[in-house]
């Protein structure tokens, strides 16, 4: 196996740090009987030594990922509605204050974010290439187009609506592979003093925290500011401010402008140089991390196989597109964890992909009460413990892996 390929930013060389070997696509559910179809690829991920992206080693081609059955529903997350709620009221206050603004956002799922602006009348469009949650969109008054964001696109949009004063796009951009073409049909879209704004996952966070988890198909990308304000100064934009986003386990929310149009935020250097301080991309850091990966492996395993051993028993909390790298990676079946419960009706009476641990409805998990909960969903996990209280209190103890293998 090559442990090289050529960075999809610069066309320079990525030197590949860790293989998690064979692995099936993270949000492709199995139907009971329908094993047969599923499709794997070699998970591998490097490092560019020119422009420092870290990326995925093999591109999965985008529709087996995003389809009519993708099954992954933003507002599932009472967290996460309230945080699209505040990002759409911040942008309310700050770039959408002409008078007649415009936003595009590319992958807006169910409208998670765009609701607030629709309803407030804001002239807006959300590309979604995801048939069955872009209808959900539409069904909440969203005006959607049903397709994958790209340059062709975005000439499309400029003709009939117009130059987008804000494009925004949260855990979409690092999901797409082909960055030279989204960023020709962004400059053409954008405003000249329009922003960019994305927010996806921090590769610091996910170095600093071993949530190996985040490295999965759908993740192409892991972004830091490095090496997004390399990204943007070779594809005509230029970053002019970052912010650090608690959700999802710590992600960055980058805004990119076309070259002087804005003032860069002192935020820029300050992340930058802290990236610098952490020698985020240098090769004793990937190494390092590699090292804790195998670590988190084997203490989590030692555990739930001492759990089984002993006659306990372990359920699952959160089916999410996450849990597949770290099941599949761990080799964790349905010995060690039962089932996983998911409030996703799309994930229910499905098969995890590649270890076909069974999901069911989050009724299941008091019917009754496992001896331990693996929490999948560890990014969720005040939302999670706050409704499950009633498990602690009949004597349940959650297990986490991130940061380290805990059981408390
Ligand atoms: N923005 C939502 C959020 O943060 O919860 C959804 C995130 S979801 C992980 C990623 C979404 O991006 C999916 O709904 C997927 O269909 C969509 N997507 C993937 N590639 C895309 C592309 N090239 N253009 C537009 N949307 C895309
Ligand atoms: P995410 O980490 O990619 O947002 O996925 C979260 C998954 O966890 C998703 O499949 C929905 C599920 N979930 C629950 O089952 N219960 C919950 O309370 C929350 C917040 C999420
Ligand atoms: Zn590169």
């Amino acid at each position: 196996m090559p442990d090289t390929s050529q960075c999809r930013v610069c066309s320079g060389t990525v030197e590949q740090f860790f293989d998690f070997g064979r692995q099936p696509l993270a949000d492709a559910f199995v139907t009971p009987g329908r094993a047969e179809e599923e499709f794997f690829y070699r998970m591998a991920v490097g490092a560019c030594r020119t422009c420092t992206m870290v990326q995925l080693m093999e591109e999965v081609p985008r529709q087996h990922m995003f389809h009519e059955d993708y099954p992954y529903v933003s507002s599932g997350s009472t967290v996460m509605r309230a945080h699209f709620e505040k990002t759409a009221e911040r942008l309310l206050d700050t770039e959408l204050t002409g008078p007649d603004p415009f936003v595009v956002e590319f992958g807006c799922n169910d409208g998670i974010m765009l609701k607030t602006l629709a309803d407030r009348g804001v002239r807006h469009l959300g590309v979604e290439p995801s048939g069955g949650v872009a209808d959900m969109a539409a069904a909440k008054g969203i005006r959607v187009r049903k397709t994958f964001f790209e340059e062709s696109v975005a000439r499309d949009i400029v003709a009939a609506d117009g130059h987008a004063d804000v494009i925004y796009a949260a855990n979409t951009f690092s999901h797409i592979a082909y960055v030279d073409d989204i960023f020709r049909g962004v400059r053409e879209l954008l405003a000249p003093t329009g922003v960019f704004v994305f927010e996806d996952p921090y590769f610091l966070e996910i170095v600093e925290r071993t949530s190996f988890d985040q490295i999965y198909d759908e993740h192409f990308y892991f972004f830091a500011v490095r090496s997004v304000q390399e990204m943007a100064a070779r594809h005509g934009l230029e970053l002019v401010d970052v912010e650090r986003l608690q959700v999802h386990g710590g992600e960055v929310r980058y805004t990119l402008a076309h070259p002087g149009a804005r003032t860069p935020s002192p935020a820029v250097g300050e992340l930058l140089a802290e990236e610098e301080a952490r020698r985020l991309t240098h090769p004793d850091t990937l190494r390092g991390f590699g090292e804790s990966v195998d670590r988190t492996r084997e203490r989590l395993l030692a555990l739930l196989r001492q759990i089984r051993d002993e006659g306990g028993r372990v359920v699952g909390y959160g089916a999410t597109a996450k849990s597949s790298t770290v099941i599949n990676y761990c080799g964790i079946g349905p010995d060690l964890v039962s089932f996983i419960c998911d409030t996703t009706p799309a994930k229910q009476g499905k098969l995890t992909p590649g270890s076909h641990i069974p999901v069911r409805e989050p009724g299941a998990f008091a019917d009754p009460y496992p001896d331990y909960a693996l929490l999948f969903a560890w990014n969720h996990a005040d939302e999670i413990m706050a409704k499950e209280r009633e498990f602690r209190q009949a004597g349940g103890r959650w297990i986490r892996y991130v940061p380290e293998v805990r059981v408390d």
